[in-house]
């Protein structure tokens, strides 16, 4: 390992348990073995990829929009492997092989059991990180338990910011039942009965507004779906080339960060359907029960009692019982409370709210590496991703065998439990 481990060092702690931290903890395991006893996982559900599989489960999206390749095995080829060694070869679609969501999920399980990953996470929300007030210090974590705990090494991947509310949507007058207006973030497709008889508008122009709207129609529903620019088919969410050298090499080689800021805007160009999504809306809108309003937003609500009044940017109005928001989500370092404490502790160039991470993705020295969306301006615009998730993680890993790892985690506070480790060998 090239350093000494001391036995007052502390663990390793990875805050988030999604996929993103699932690629970090399988290729640093894969890397250093030993360092199992070294690394901590904290995740509200106490659990791998809850969030995860809700959110696939309450969208009801069939299978991945992402290829094969991106999973968080360290062997890019392994999904395919699991798929065709089960006889489950045709639940790879296409000749990018998209994954059907069960298909994912089963290997993801299957990585998790056969490296015994469970064991790593531990239930608890993180609320509050202090940076040791010197740089050889361990950091302190508080969780909502009241607990608290040392690391030497933090890695965040806590997934998506805030979800984006249009600012019409914000501040209403409290008269409407929560179920009439709602974000994807919350909405439960199959919790949902009939909605037979309901029209639902469906706001955005990405693959979730797709979902939500083949989702209402399903349930009987008719659908105003509305976008403010063009609708967009693509197979992904950016050109297949920023998924690899062809466009990375260059992006890479941009010394400026405001043009890597732009890059990454432009290579997403806003939300985007799926061909075969796009094509199942089309027949719905062909059939009268879909209308599709292109380049136009909501200006104003007004809810009726039973239905909203929906007052548009082209001057026409809509009337509908339900509002399903399809907005994504907000991105940057004021829309994530952890890292706006880093912020404050250990301030960071930002461009556009997004943060100058190192090429290891660390944030100033400080013992903190951050996974995701806003790896961006290091990683390119697919960072929020699996496969952002495979890059980070591989960048984090090789931060971390550089930096020489931590001995030990310890709980402070009353009861302490201790998660101090045995004896290096
Ligand atoms: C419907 C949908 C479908 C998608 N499909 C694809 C796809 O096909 N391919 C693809 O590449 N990407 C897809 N994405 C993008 C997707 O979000 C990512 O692939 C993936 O979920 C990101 O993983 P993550 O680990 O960053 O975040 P998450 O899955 O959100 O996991 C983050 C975890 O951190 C936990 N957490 C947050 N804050 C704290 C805290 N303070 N303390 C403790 N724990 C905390 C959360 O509870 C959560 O469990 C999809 C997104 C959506 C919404
Ligand atoms: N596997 C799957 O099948 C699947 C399913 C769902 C999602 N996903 C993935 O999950 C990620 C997130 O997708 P997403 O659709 O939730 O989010 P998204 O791609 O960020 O799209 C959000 C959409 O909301 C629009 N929007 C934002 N603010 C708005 C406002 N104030 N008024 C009107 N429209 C507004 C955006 O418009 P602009 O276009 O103008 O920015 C965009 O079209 C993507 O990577 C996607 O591919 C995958």
């Amino acid at each position: 390992m090239g350093c000494e481990l001391t036995a007052g060092g502390a663990a390793i702690v990875v805050v988030g348990a999604g996929p993103q931290a699932l690629c970090l903890c399988a290729q640093l395991l894969r890397k250093r073995p030993r360092w199992r006893r070294h690394l901590r996982v904290i995740d509200p559900a106490g659990a791998w990829l809850s969030r995860w599989r809700r959110q696939m489960h309450r969208l009801e999206v069939p299978m991945l929009r992402s290829p094969a390749p991106h999973h968080p095995h360290p062997n890019p080829n392994a999904l395919r492997d699991y798929a065709h060694g089960r006889g489950r070869g045709h639940q790879l679609h296409g000749p990018f092989g998209q994954p059907h969501t069960g298909l994912f999920s089963d290997f993801c399980q299957q990585l998790i059991d056969s490296e015994n990953l469970a064991a790593l996470v531990r239930p608890g929300q993180v609320r509050e990180l202090r940076l040791a007030p010197c740089r050889s210090g361990p950091l302190e974590l508080s969780l909502a338990s009241g607990e608290r705990l040392q690391a030497r090494q933090l890695v965040l991947a806590c997934g998506p910011g805030e979800p984006r509310w249009p600012a019409w949507a914000l501040d209403l007058p409290p008269l409407h039942p929560p179920a009439a207006l709602q974000h994807s973030r919350t909405l439960n497709l199959p919790a949902l009965g009939r909605l037979d008889g309901q029209r639902v508008l469906v706001v955005g122009g990405g693959l979730t507004s797709g979902h939500l709207a083949l989702g209402a129609l399903e349930r009987g529903a008719t659908v105003e779906l509305l976008c403010r620019r063009r609708l967009r088919a693509q197979p992904f969410d950016s050109d297949p080339g920023w998924l690899g050298p062809k466009r990375l090499k260059a992006f890479a080689a941009e010394p400026s960060w405001q043009r890597r800021r732009q890059l990454v805007r432009q290579a997403r160009g806003g939300g985007s359907l799926t061909p075969e999504v796009r094509h199942r809306l089309e027949q719905a809108r062909r059939g009268g029960r879909l209308r599709l309003h292109e380049q136009i937003e909501v200006r104003q609500l007004h809810w009726g009692g039973s239905h909203w009044q929906v007052a548009c940017s082209d001057g026409s109005a809509l009337t509908v019982e339900r509002i399903w928001l399809a907005t994504g989500h907000q991105q940057g370092v004021s829309h994530q409370p952890l890292l706006r404490q880093l912020q404050r502790q250990r301030p960071l160039e930002l461009v556009d709210d997004w943060p100058v991470l190192s090429p290891e993705l660390g944030w100033g020295g400080a013992g903190v590496f951050v996974m995701g969306g806003l790896s961006a301006l290091q990683l390119g615009p697919a960072a929020a991703t699996i496969h952002g998730g495979r890059e980070g993680a591989r960048r984090i890993t090789a931060g971390l065998l550089h930096r020489c790892p931590p001995a030990s985690a310890t709980v402070l506070g009353s009861g302490a439990e201790s998660l101090r480790a045995a004896p290096e060998r």
